[in-house]
């Protein structure tokens, strides 16, 4: 937000005619954090001309970015991939089937559990189209004044339409929320009309993606006016050793088995596989080590298990005993000792504790 005033406010000084100081913001702004560039983007001129912002807070309601062909890695399950791929050649070769009157409009809706990969396959799609990718963020949207999320909308739609894009509706449910909600019933069935009307006005070639977690949610009028439907699973076994094996990357350590921690991992999403990855890769970074540790990837794969769960371990020793039980045949004390760097006696005492505790009929960690 801040970027964003600050490059309001040098485009106000430039029009007054302070240009050194206007120039010595923008310079201040261009050496700010990369997650920072869109917002300011959004403040003063972008390549794609002005974005549309939010009229109270000027918080632009859109992020642009650019995903690069092939710097973006998809992992989808083969039946998916397929689907993807049909949308994006009707997509490409839009002409051929309007031509033959078998054409649908470019629109795409992906449903399924957090991390499994929607907001990956949009920019996947932008990268493999070419295309400026245009997030809406429909948080941004609705928490502006309620009653100002039909302009707003209007302002992003037709933005969408003048430049040649893909428009992500990004956390789509925050806005198309079933209409018999009973919250708010009006100002919503206000939103959800509004979504409609403006999806409706799209010129078909326009390519509409949006992704959603909730798609129980989802208004029925608003399915059927995306053509294209991905539901996104969690992965399978196939797929987890695929992302093990990409996530991990040159990190891998010789002998380690995918197969295992994809069987491990299972009811894990994709982002949850990166992240043990990367907590694992940084800390082989940290201590100067050229692949991770196997122990240190199963024990933070234990350890988000758990988390997922809902179990809440607060303690060096629930850890321990938590690992133990998820996984005895890989963590036996010797394994547990080296990796808390402590002694097999302590290890022992830590496994005791709750075998006692068990017997009191009081497991819950
Ligand atoms: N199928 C997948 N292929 C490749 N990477 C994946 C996949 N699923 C998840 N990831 C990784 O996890 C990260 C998070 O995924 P993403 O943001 O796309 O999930 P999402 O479905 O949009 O989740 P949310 O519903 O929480 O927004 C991605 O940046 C990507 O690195
Ligand atoms: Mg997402």
């Amino acid at each position: 937000m801040a970027a964003n005033y600050a490059g309001l406010l040098a485009d106000k000084l430039e029009r007054d005619g302070s240009r050194r100081e206007a120039s010595a913001i923008r310079e201040r702004l261009a050496r700010v954090p990369a997650a920072l560039v869109s917002a300011q983007l959004g403040a003063h001129r972008s390549p794609l001309g002005n974005l549309p912002v939010d009229g109270d807070s000027r918080l632009s309601t859109v992020d642009v970015s650019h995903p690069v062909l092939g710097e973006v890695q998809l992992l989808l399950p083969s039946a998916l991939q397929a689907r993807l791929q049909d949308f994006l050649s009707s997509v490409q070769h839009r002409d051929k089937l309007l031509a033959a009157g078998v054409s649908q409009p470019n629109r795409l809706v992906m449903h399924g559990p957090p991390g499994t990969g929607k907001t990956q396959t949009a920019r996947w799609t932008a990268g493999q189209l070419q295309l400026p990718l245009l997030t809406v963020r429909c948080d941004t949207l609705i928490s502006s004044l309620l009653g100002q999320t039909s302009r707003n909308l209007r302002r992003v739609f037709d933005y969408a339409q003048e430049v040649p894009c893909v428009l992500f509706l990004d956390e789509f449910d925050a806005l198309a929320t079933a209409r018999g909600n009973e919250r708010d019933v009006g100002e919503l069935q206000r939103v959800v009309i509004a979504l409609l009307q403006n999806i409706d006005a799209l010129p078909d070639d326009t390519i509409l993606l949006a992704a959603t977690n909730h798609d129980q949610l989802l208004d029925y009028a608003i399915w059927r006016r995306f053509t294209y439907r991905l539901a996104m699973p969690l992965p399978d076994q196939d797929l987890r050793e695929q992302l093990w094996a990409q996530f991990l990357g040159a990190y891998t350590p010789s002998p380690l088995s995918l197969s295992e921690l994809a069987q491990r991992s299972e009811g894990l999403s994709g982002a949850a596989i990166e992240q043990v990855c990367l907590d694992a890769k940084r800390k082989a970074i940290l201590s100067a080590k050229p692949h991770v540790e196997e122990t240190e990837v199963f024990r933070r794969l234990g350890l988000t298990v758990a988390m997922n769960n809902g179990q809440r371990l607060h303690s060096v020793q629930s850890e321990i005993q938590w690992l133990r039980h998820w996984y005895p045949k890989y963590f036996s004390q010797r394994v547990l000792a080296a990796a808390y760097g402590v002694s097999q006696r302590q290890i022992r005492n830590a496994i005791e504790e709750e075998n006692d505790n068990g017997d009191r009929g009081d497991e819950s960690a």
